[in-house]
């Protein structure tokens, strides 16, 4: 059975940077609390109607596609994770696909819609389609861009100053090495408390002010419902919506949890791992978990303090980063670990 490997890697972020002071000039925040509270000093926001989510994902998956030294024909699938599409439907993937030039309909684009956990569910779905010999070469790319759908008001503070823009990208191939590439990946997923951290609206349950459609001029029918109305719209009700504490709390138990589970499917010990690179939710949520395990600095790696949390994109750009420093060589364990909306979270651990 082969296994599969990280061939390629590559991430881009939008040149518009916005620092805590940017953010103060629209909302009641300030530098100091953005900073004491998550760690963050500045995040990259899309040049509007240029930058779409899509065409950050596509220029992660050309700078992916080139460290593999590889074409985008000779991929067999793409991967496209992330909560912040183009489109309503259809979804990224296929935009993805147009953007890079492929017009080989054997290569279809599959989407997915985990949020924080999307890459490591991603990279989940490539390694077993890679083990079971279904295809080769999968590129898996995750990308948002947040600045577009928050609320820019004091209102949206707590939410608001933790997102940002960006996307990274890997392509995943077969190999017949065994001590190489993915060794485990763990996914799970707990419904109980979708709706502690989401954006609700516009969705199928009719919205939160459905009945308003008279606004629009006509009255309500029995197909009367809509997914979205203008008084969403004025009464804010299009925003993400998060209990930040309450977050916070499941965060800190679950990545521990969710790193001990592929250490133990491998044999490993936290001393084997060589870096840990976390969702980059929130620097004092790294902080907890690395303390919690016991691992010193260098055996993990952060830069939300310049990109914020970029959501499925945070994985692979704080991977393709690292990489790029020279922190990550061939032998090194490396450990990927999400949690987020969903709740979902997982984790995988990649000899390199
Ligand atoms: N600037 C200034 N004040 C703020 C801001 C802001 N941006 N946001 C909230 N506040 C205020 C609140 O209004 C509140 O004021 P009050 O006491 O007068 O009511 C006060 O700060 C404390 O609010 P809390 O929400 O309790 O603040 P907390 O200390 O919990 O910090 C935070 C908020 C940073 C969101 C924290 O809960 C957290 O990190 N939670 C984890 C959530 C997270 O990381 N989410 C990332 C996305 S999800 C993911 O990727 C897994």
């Amino acid at each position: 059975m082969p296994s599969s490997y990280i061939k390629g890697i590559g991430f881009y972020v939008p040149g518009n940077v916005v620092s805590n002071d940017d953010l103060a000039r629209h909302m009641e925040t300030s530098d100091e609390w953005i900073q004491e509270r998550t760690g963050i000093q500045e995040r990259r926001y899309s040049t509007k109607h240029k930058e779409t989510t899509s065409i950050l994902g596509t220029n992660a998956a050309k700078k992916a596609l080139t460290n593999a030294r590889m074409k985008a024909e000779e991929l067999d699938l793409i991967i496209f994770a992330t909560l912040s599409p183009d489109y309503y439907f259809p979804g990224c993937g296929v935009l993805l696909q147009r953007q890079l030039g492929i017009t080989k309909t054997e290569i279809p684009a599959l989407d997915i819609r985990n949020q924080c956990s999307g890459f490591v569910y991603g990279l989940s779905v490539a390694d077993a389609f890679i083990r079971s010999g279904m295809y080769q070469n999968i590129l898996l790319v995750g990308a948002e861009t947040h600045s577009m759908g928050l609320d820019f008001s004091t209102e949206g503070r707590n939410v608001t100053v933790i997102f940002g823009d960006g996307a990274g990208a890997v392509v995943l191939s077969a190999t017949s090495e065994t001590d190489r590439g993915i060794l485990a990946t763990r996914i799970h997923a707990d419904g109980t408390h979708a709706e502690e951290l989401a954006m609700i609206n516009p969705g199928s349950h009719g919205g939160v002010h459905a009945d308003d459609l008279t606004i629009f001029g006509y009255e309500e029918s029995e197909f009367g419902k809509t997914f979205i109305s203008p008084k969403m719209i004025t009464d804010g009700m299009i925003y993400p919506n998060m209990n930040g504490p309450f977050v916070f709390k499941n965060a800190v138990a679950r990545f521990p949890e969710v790193i001990g589970e592929v250490l133990d499917a491998t044999g490993l010990v936290k001393e084997d791992i060589d870096l840990l690179v976390c969702h980059q939710a929130n620097l004092r949520i790294s902080q907890f978990v690395q303390k919690r395990m016991g691992l010193r600095d260098d055996q993990v790696w952060n830069n939300i303090q310049k990109y914020g949390n970029t959501t499925a994109a945070s994985i692979p750009i704080a991977l393709a980063e690292a990489v790029e420093a020279g922190k990550v060589k061939k032998g090194d364990l490396i450990c990927l670990a999400a949690f987020g909306s969903g709740f979902t979270w997982g984790a995988s651990l990649i000899r390199w």
